[in-house]
């Protein structure tokens, strides 16, 4: 098998949270051994994912079970209030540490630059691992759960959708014009002039997102990171965006991480799927495998609540999923909810483990016989 194109490891994330910064608890310790202020906790303790040329890896899970985070952090790109503490991301060749830029930083002004384009959240540029800047600048599309705030405010789309090109690649502005007319065109945007003058005000949801994936697609990228680009969209525009997704992953035969909270939408278009609860992957395997085999409750709850699948009414899942800030990582994160759950359960955190093709989170995973979709 050859090596993943994209390969996150061990990925740590801590949040602010204000109970804790009121109570003076201290925070976590990072990878670099740098011990924390009151304030900081861990959300996610440790997430591992990858994908392989032309595959798509599917994420799912309930809102602020962090699959943000796990995306943005991969990519040092999250937003003020989070920080990475731990692991690494493989791009390529090209190992990356997603810690915070500016943390043991002196230069005010780097750190500045790198927090107003992050916040504007369309493009990569500000890291201070050039290397790494440049690959990503050039080969990963990003479509963001916001599609208008992620565009910055006060520069015109087409300037944007050519930016990484302009800083990252010896191309001419006139041929960076053309790949960026090129690509509203193919997700069916005017090639106007018009468009590409608009500034972000100017577009509706759905504008915004196709053009973000025009933005993506002038990179020629290997690798699209799609976190919920349905978000908030009329069904019907979304039903146009989610089919072009799919329509250019095929015809470009890019990789790509496609977030949703929704698991048909998920299998639609992914190979793998990665079920997300409580800041973790609870379960990792085939989309075969996840709706026909489910092998932990929680997704076994997911695949039960799809429309059609349980006769009569939808089943539900019971209980409401805690906050990743309350989340006690001494037991499993899902054991209040768990209708399966025994003592071992509510004292003992169960480590990924592997039953037939699946990588499982759950002590008693390969016990139970969990119903999935038949046939
Ligand atoms: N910058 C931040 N500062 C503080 N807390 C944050 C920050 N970013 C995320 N969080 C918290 O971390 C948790 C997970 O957030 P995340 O955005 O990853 O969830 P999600 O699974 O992507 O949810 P959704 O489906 O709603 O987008 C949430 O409780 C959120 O409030
Ligand atoms: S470890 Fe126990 S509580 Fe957690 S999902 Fe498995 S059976 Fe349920
Ligand atoms: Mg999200």
């Amino acid at each position: 098998m050859p090596k993943p194109l994209f390969e996150v490891k061990d990925l740590r994330v801590a949040v602010v949270d204000d109970f804790r910064l009121v109570k003076g608890l201290p925070g976590p310790v990072t990878d670099d051994g740098e011990q924390l202020e009151p304030g900081w906790v861990e959300t996610l303790p440790g997430v591992s994912y990858h994908v392989h040329e032309g595959e798509v890896l599917g994420m799912v899970g309930e809102s602020a079970s962090g699959k943000s985070l796990m995306l943005m952090g991969a990519f040092g790109l999250l937003s003020s209030g989070a920080r990475v503490i731990g692991g690494t991301t493989r791009y390529r060749d090209h190992v990356y540490q997603p810690f915070h830029p500016w943390s043991g930083e002196d230069d005010e002004g780097l750190r500045r630059e790198y927090k107003e384009r992050r916040v504007a959240g369309t493009t990569t540029a500000g890291y201070t691992d050039d290397a790494w800047a440049e690959l990503v600048g050039t080969e990963v599309g990003f479509l963001f759960q916001d599609p208008i705030g992620s565009w910055t405010p006060d520069i015109v789309i087409g300037e944007q959708s050519g930016e990484a090109l302009a800083e990252h690649t010896n191309l001419s502005i006139k041929e960076i014009e053309e790949r960026v007319f090129d690509a509203l065109g193919e997700v069916g945007l005017p090639k106007s002039g018009r468009l590409f003058r608009a500034f972000r005000h100017e577009l509706s949801r759905g504008m915004a997102q196709r053009a973000m994936l025009a933005a993506a697609l002038t990179k020629a990228p290997y690798l699209l990171i799609a976190d919920e680009p349905l978000n908030g969209l009329d069904p019907p525009v979304a039903a146009g965006i989610m089919e072009l997704i799919m329509d250019m992953q095929a015809k470009r035969g890019m990789a790509m991480v496609f977030v949703s909270h929704d698991l048909a939408v998920v299998a639609r278009i992914a190979d793998r799927v990665a079920v997300v609860y409580g800041g973790e992957m609870v379960e990792h395997a085939s989309v075969t495998d996840i709706y026909h085999h489910p092998k932990h409750p929680y997704t076994a709850g997911l695949v039960g609540s799809l429309p059609g699948v349980t006769p009569g009414r939808l089943r539900t899942i019971d209980g409401e999923a805690q906050l990743l800030v309350d989340i006690d990582r001494g037991l499993c994160s899902f054991a209040d909810r768990c209708s399966y759950a025994t003592e071992i359960c509510r004292s003992v955190a169960p480590r990924a483990s592997v039953v037939g093709a699946t990588e499982v989170r759950c002590h008693h995973a390969a016990d139970l016989d969990l119903p999935g979709i038949r046939g």
